[in-house]
């Protein structure tokens, strides 16, 4: 019997209930994954407390994962068992064993371990189309990642680094701003205790950002905004303290005739051969040293209680996987 943790009803972190489930075999199309390690992102505390909708009840969380291949079900060409794969899919991930569409599936070269794949499909693409679709660093940019010592800001602050760009990051504590100057930041902000817009004001001689990369929303709305050059391009991606509230369009000419984006990943992978290009680049950039995969926790994922506190209360760093 598979074992897997199910929400039944939203809420705190006692929602998420570690049970035994049935999965069917492969059907037409789908491949069935024995998963060695999942990704823990701040999406699944979005599902949990039902600020984003699961299609419905009970379901089973999590986004991203990594394993091998145990069987596959009619018309599958391209995957055999024994293969070893990663995906990032819409919900399932918090299980043992699943089904999975083909489609969803990238074979994991010898050189990514389970644990790297199992936080790169969803974190790695994101900071891959963050950086190099959303708006393209390039050298001469001055960047601003919120939340820097986090599962996306480190891999962020470590790549758009190695693109050329001048980083600076936000941080909650001194531990974690370390963190953040040790992957790629030349500069770190202490966001509780100094103001970000006059520190990135002072450390830009007021020439402030070409973009500015925002998956805290609420807390740093609409300063984020403040931190940006004429047209520059805000690009909020999350809401880890909240949802930026509703504002007027009239504030990005207020700010500068400012570009504004909420993009998601799933626009950037829509396609197959989007997909692929994607997990190439980002591969390629970690097996050729470019990208260090900070794996800084690890847990049981009967424990995923645990790690849901850990990553709201904000004590995690660098990414964080689970092991079945
Ligand atoms: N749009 C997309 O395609 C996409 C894809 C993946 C992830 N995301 C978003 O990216 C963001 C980062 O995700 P992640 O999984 O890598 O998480 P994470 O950054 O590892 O954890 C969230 C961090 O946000 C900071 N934070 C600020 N205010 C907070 C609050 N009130 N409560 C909790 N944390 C707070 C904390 O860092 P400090 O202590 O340093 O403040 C915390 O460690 C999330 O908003 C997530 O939704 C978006």
């Amino acid at each position: 019997m598979t074992k897997a943790v199910r929400v039944h009803k939203v809420g705190g972190p006692e929602a998420l209930v570690y049970e035994a489930v049935e999965v069917a075999a492969p059907g037409p199309g789908e491949v069935r994954i024995r998963q060695h390690a999942v990704g823990l992102n701040f999406i699944d505390v979005y599902y949990r407390t039902g600020l984003y909708k699961a299609p419905g009840l009970p379901f089973i969380p999590g986004n991203e994962a990594a394993g091998e291949v145990v069987a596959v079900g009619p018309g599958v060409t391209h995957f055999h068992p024994g293969d070893r794969v990663a995906y990032y899919h819409n919900l399932g991930a918090y299980a043992s064993e699943r089904n999975i569409p083909w489609e969803k599936l990238v074979k994991l070269p010898d050189h990514i371990t389970y644990e790297q794949g199992a936080v790169l499909m969803l974190k790695g693409l994101t900071v891959w189309y963050l950086l190099h679709k959303t708006f393209k660093v390039e050298p001469h940019h001055r960047v601003l990642i919120h939340a820097a010592a986090g599962g996306i800001g480190l891999l962020a602050c470590q790549w758009a680094r190695a693109m050329g760009a001048h980083v600076i990051g936000t941080v909650g504590s001194k531990a974690k701003a370390d963190l953040a100057l040790a992957n790629g930041c030349d500069h770190v902000i202490l966001y509780n205790e100094e103001d970000f817009v006059a520190r990135v004001k002072q450390i830009s001689r007021n020439e402030l950002c070409d973009v500015v990369y925002d998956g805290v929303g609420k807390t740093t709305f609409p300063g984020s905004l403040s931190c940006l050059k004429p047209r520059g391009m805000f690009v909020s991606f999350g809401n880890a303290s909240g949802p930026v509230p509703p504002f007027a369009i009239a504030e990005l000419n207020n700010h500068g005739s400012l570009f504004a984006t909420r993009p998601k990943l799933n626009d950037y992978i829509g396609t197959r051969s989007e997909l692929l290009e994607g997990a190439d680049t980002l591969f390629a950039a970690v097996i050729n040293g470019k990208l260090h995969v900070p794996i800084n926790h690890a847990y049981a994922l009967k424990d995923a209680g645990k790690a849901h506190i850990d990553l709201e209360g904000r004590a995690t760093t660098g990414a964080a996987i689970m092991r079945p």
